[in-house]
């Protein structure tokens, strides 16, 4: 009786035309993700069927439950495979979709794109990158967005909890059209096993960032933030000049899935030569096919001989190394190959997921052994990491720099009982003794002017539009405001040129506060003179306010308040007040569930003046939240920046500022007072 009066009275649902009479094919070149393993009790398993029922009408219980076991047994998850429309999903032009509001059709862009078979890590599994990543948690839930974003007006707000799209609720034009929170677990339960549950009952989405944010714009997106890291890495440890590039240099890394993938071209528009080892032939393919490694070796030495010939040459060159990272840095050290920058980009985060490929056994091999025998696996995975430390060590003792790449590489370390490596000699909350790509890089040299990972899709799915905008984005940086600057400059005047378009007409372009205001109202003011289609503005979680995560957003953050996270919160908090079209905030992006909490936003440019006072007030508060929150914590670029702000903007906005206390004589008082 209930399920036939909640039928009636839900006018947006699942109903007999949503629910195939088969399961669609999967293509079996597509990557599949590894099942994932969590002991569940009989009751949790109960649990875990009630609870992806509740999407389907009641007739079909009898015959979905046991196919839903099936997949719980099988996968761990339930993804509900059924539901996946069959074929390719990408985000198409927003004119080809069915919505009230250019946000509701936007949204539903954004999403596709993340699940594109270009883009996703794994596609059916609604995983986009970083190993668990995912949009929803289930293509019930895909659809039921659908559903509601079709109908989403711009008097409503859309509230999605974990994947669940919660329902509608009535709101007003400069208010967010989408709400959505991944993970957030409550204090206690805050951690990886309580997690691992409740994703398998079907309660908890782990987003990552922008895959549960869907602000995801493929590898792209993270290429201009490799490309400055590596270049300012080389400046500030290599001894290149400021104004140099990495011509000859070498940098030894791995990975080339999702993020990673960015390495070998970063490399390369950086002008130096890399190395990226990777177990999984699949990933390789995808970015030789893409251009964005120029060669597959399978031996370190020959890896290393021609890049020694690029070096020589000055040829920027990106070679991939099939086989682990281990093999690959332990020949180097044998052999006493130079290494100018080195570092790592394994999912360290998901480092017993499968994240993390033990050496000696083939891709294929670790994900059997991940399904087959998971105690073994990760006996294998502690040895890796122990062998995995002691070459970085042996390497760095002869003058190599090593850096952490935000993958949790150390923090597993210091796991797996290599205690040696912590910073303050008692724990990890000092951080390592090798610095994350954010304590000494970005976070000094970008984070803290407010340069961050600021983004944009043209929706009409028109190049010719992201020229337009590539070039209105040019015409608004001065290359000779900072070196900051000048690298930006070079990277938009060259972005169209080095084919970083992977899915959707996306372009990422780190900017700071004041730029990406004044490049979204430019954009915006183009909307509404008809010369390019809507655009969807955003940017990634990993920025500037939008991340707290001590071992790497906010890993160059030194008042103790790295393990707080009020700024992510605030920043979220403030965008939604503001009225961004859409906002997100997660637990765990990037590191790892319990150890960050990230937010993002997106925000459609539909040329309307509404935009434009949203755009006034929301965008210099989503970077200059965090350059206020990193200036009190002393950060001497962030306060300077907040000098020069507090001067421009008086009489509207205002920025707290610290006093600096004489170490000399905090000290000095301590040791006479404190025995
Ligand atoms: N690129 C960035 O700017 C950035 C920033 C912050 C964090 N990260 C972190 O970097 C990690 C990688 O991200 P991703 O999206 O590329 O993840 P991913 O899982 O898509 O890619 C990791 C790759 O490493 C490979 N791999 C695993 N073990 C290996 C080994 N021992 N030897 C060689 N290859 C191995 C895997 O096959 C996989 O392709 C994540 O932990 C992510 O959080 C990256």
């Amino acid at each position: 009786m209930i399920n036939q009066e909640i039928f009636k009275t839900m006018t947006i649902k699942l109903e007999a035309k949503d629910i195939p009479d088969y399961i669609p094919k999967m293509d079996p070149q597509y990557r599949r993700a590894p099942k994932r393993v969590v002991h569940l009790e009989k009751d949790d398993i109960e649990l875990a069927l009630k609870n992806a029922l509740r999407y389907i009408p009641e007739e079909y219980h009898e015959k979905l439950a046991p196919e839903f076991l099936d997949e719980l047994m099988e996968h761990g998850r339930i993804y509900g495979y059924r539901f996946r429309p069959e074929g390719r999903i990408y985000g198409k032009p927003i004119d080809e979709y069915n919505g009230k509001c250019v946000e509701g059709k936007a949204i539903q862009v954004m999403i596709e794109n993340n699940l594109d078979f270009e883009i996703a890590l794994y596609p059916y599994e609604l995983v986009t990158y970083g190993e668990t990543g995912q949009v929803c948690q289930n293509w019930m839930q895909y659809r039921l967005i659908k559903k509601y974003l079709e109908n989403l007006t711009q008097d409503q707000t859309l509230v999605v909890a974990s994947g669940h799209p919660t329902g509608l609720f009535r709101s007003k034009p400069t208010a967010p059209r989408c709400v959505m929170t991944n993970a957030l677990m409550v204090g206690e339960f805050d951690d990886y096993n309580n997690w691992a549950r409740a994703a398998a009952i079907g309660v908890a989405n782990y987003g990552q960032m922008t895959a549960g944010g869907w602000m995801y714009i493929g590898p792209q997106g993270i290429v201009h933030g490799t490309y400055s890291t590596i270049l300012n890495a080389a400046r500030l440890f290599c001894g290149v000049p400021k104004d140099g590039d990495l011509a000859g240099k070498l940098f030894v890394t791995s990975g080339l899935g999702g993020m990673s993938g960015a390495q070998g071209k970063a490399t390369v528009i950086a002008k130096g030569v890399g190395i990226i080892a990777e177990v999984d032939r699949s990933r390789i393919q995808t970015r030789l096919d893409q251009g964005w490694v120029d060669e597959i070796i399978e031996s370190p030495e020959d890896a290393f001989k021609i890049a020694k010939e690029k070096q020589e040459s000055k040829t920027p060159y990106a070679i991939a190394f099939h086989g682990n990272i281990v093999d690959l840095l332990e020949y180097a050290d044998k052999n006493n190959v130079h290494i100018d920058l080195l570092s790592d980009q394994t999912s360290c985060h998901a480092v017993y997921d499968g994240g993390y490929c033990p050496v000696g056994m083939t891709f294929e091999e670790r994900t059997m052994l991940l399904g087959e025998d998971r105690e073994r696996f990760n006996e294998l995975v502690n040895e890796t990491l122990k062998k995995h430390y002691a070459v970085v060590k042996s390497l760095t003792s002869k003058g190599v720099y090593f850096f952490d790449y935000g993958n949790s590489f150390l923090k597993a370390l210091y796991d797996v009982g290599i205690k040696e490596i912590s910073k303050n000699g008692r724990d990890d909350k000092g951080g390592f003794i090798y610095p994350s790509y954010v304590e000494d890089i970005l976070g000094p040299e970008l984070f803290d002017y407010g340069y961050g990972p600021f983004r944009w899709v043209c929706l009409s799915g028109k190049k010719e539009d992201l020229l337009k905008t590539d070039k209105a984005a040019l015409d608004l940086v001065d290359p000779n405001r900072r070196y900051q600057d000048r690298d930006n400059y070079i990277w938009i005047h060259d972005a169209d040129k080095n084919g970083l378009v992977v899915g959707t007409q996306a372009r990422i372009f780190y900017q700071d506060a004041m730029s990406r205001t004044k490049i979204a109202l430019s954009f915006n003011k183009m909307v509404r003179d008809g010369e390019i289609g809507p655009v969807m503005l955003g940017r990634d979680h990993h920025d500037v306010s939008g991340t707290d995560s001590p071992f790497r957003e906010t890993s160059n953050i030194k008042d103790g308040s790295n393990i707080m996270a009020d700024m992510a919160t605030q920043c979220f908090a403030g965008n939604a007040a503001r009225g961004m079209s859409m906002i997100a905030l997660h637990n765990g992006g990037g590191v790892g569930i319990g150890k960050s909490i990230n937010g993002g936003f997106g925000m459609v440019l539909d040329g309307s003046h509404r935009v434009d006072e949203i755009l006034m007030q929301a965008m210099p508060w989503d970077v200059m939240g965090g350059v206020a929150r990193r200036a009190w914590a002393r950060n001497i670029h962030s306060i300077e920046t907040a000098i020069e702000y507090n001067k421009d903007n008086r009489g509207t906005d205002h920025i707290t500022l610290p006093y600096i206390a004489n170490e000399e004589l905090i000290k000095k008082l301590v040791d006479e007072k404190i025995k």
